[in-house]
């Protein structure tokens, strides 16, 4: 098989650099090991940005998200007993956010990649890349009909995650690896109620951390800190709702709705990036290449950034030949990307509780809260990368 561009995941990245490219001219072909069911009903985020909005629109793939998704214009900080909000079209010249699960963002992408003739091919096993350092680079895979397959191209993106065979086919030695760990994980639930608050609540407590997010205003999503290696299963609803409540605290006439849990799942949290994002041919993408703690969201938004760069490399190369800017793509990229790490590192660290901090270290948390909802300067930092730093030259 020969196409111009072999893409290795059909998660937002692959789906999205999959269409940006077809809008171009240039052909790709995009694997997935998994199921088209399993990878549109795997639940995830759900936060856009608005230069992610922007992005769905403009590729076509963003109808069902403008009719069903939620603009949000700001959040909450629950801190020491009280609730301040951060206006974000006020800090940041009129920007804001969408809330529009993952998994619908890739039911989008996915059936507009359809409608334009993709060649997207699910349920691929044994994905392999080879020749990366030569003009002509290939991937090779078994079909979900079991035939071995071998895809000649000009390019590779590998954007298969965090898991994926890309970053670990780059020889050690080449990639120089950043990471952060956290003592602490996510519990996420979803559960049939109307919503507590009209915007996402992030609440730091002594007991540790806790979002109060939606879906739509029957279903809504949740989280708490929690011990990493604990098990869902030692959490029974009660025990779950008896946590939410201890942490949110019952404020002067509000109460959190609570109704059946559908879905419970631990969340590990890291902050990593390697760099370059590129070997020879190989280019990574998205959580391939950087993976963020979900504290603000940026894991999806990130994906979409990257691919933004790597369209744009890619077009200007076929249209004249030139490498300039897939030279200048892991650059490109790690600037804006690093910023992105500094705000999930920094929310994740302002607002979940340390195992072991001292009185000190609580108290430093309990300012920096004050001085954030309180000083119009540091809001607008909060606001400003909440909604999605600017794209430069893009
Ligand atoms: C959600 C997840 C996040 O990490 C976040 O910061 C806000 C919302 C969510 O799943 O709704």
């Amino acid at each position: 098989i020969r196409t111009q561009v072999a893409i290795i995941g059909a998660g937002p990245a692959g789906l999205l650099l999959s269409q940006l490219l077809h809008l171009q001219g240039i052909e790709s072909i995009v694997l997935e090991s998994r199921s088209r069911d399993a990878i549109e009903g795997t639940i995830k985020a759900g936060i856009l940005e608005q230069g992610t909005i922007d992005l769905m629109n403009a590729i076509g793939a963003g109808e069902r998200m403008m009719k069903e998704g939620f603009v949000h214009e700001g959040i909450r900080l629950r801190f020491d007993g009280r609730e301040e909000r951060i206006d974000f079209p006020e800090l940041t010249g009129g920007r804001k956010v969408m809330i529009y699960a993952q998994h619908e963002v890739i039911k989008d992408l996915v059936q507009v990649r359809l409608d334009t003739g993709a060649d997207i091919r699910f349920e691929v096993s044994e994905v392999s890349v080879h020749e990366l350092g030569g003009t002509r680079p290939q991937v090779r895979f078994r079909d979900r009909d079991g035939v071995l397959r071998r895809i000649d191209c000009d390019f590779i993106a590998g954007c298969d995650g965090t898991q994926g065979v890309s970053r670990p086919s780059i020889p050690a030695g080449e990639l120089s690896i950043y990471e952060r760990l956290y003592p602490f994980g996510w519990f996420g639930i979803l559960c049939k109620a109307p919503p507590s608050s009209d915007e996402l609540i992030y609440a730091h407590h002594e007991r540790g951390f806790v979002l109060v997010s939606t879906r739509s205003p029957e279903v809504q999503r949740m989280y708490f800190q929690c011990d990493p290696t604990d098990k869902v299963e030692n959490w029974s609803d009660d025990r779950i709702w008896a946590e939410f409540n201890a942490r949110l605290g019952s404020r002067d006439g509000w109460k959190l709705q609570e109704g059946p849990i559908f879905h419970k799942v631990i969340v590990g949290m890291r902050s990593q990036v390697v760099e370059p994002m590129r070997y020879g041919r190989l280019f990574l993408a998205g959580d391939a290449a950087h993976v963020v703690p979900p504290t603000g969201a940026k894991g999806l938004n990130l994906a979409a950034a990257d691919v933004r760069v790597l369209a744009r490399a890619l077009t200007h190369y076929y249209a004249t030949g030139r490498t300039d800017l897939l030279d200048g793509y892991s650059d490109t990229a790690l600037k804006r990307i690093w910023k992105a790490q500094r705000f999930s590192w920094w929310m994740t660290s302002m607002l979940h509780t340390f195992p072991g901090a001292d009185a000190f270290q609580r108290r430093v948390q309990i300012a920096e809260l004050d001085y954030v909802t309180g000083s119009r300067a540091a809001a607008t930092a909060l606001a400003e990368n909440y909604v999605g730093l600017p794209f430069d030259g893009l």
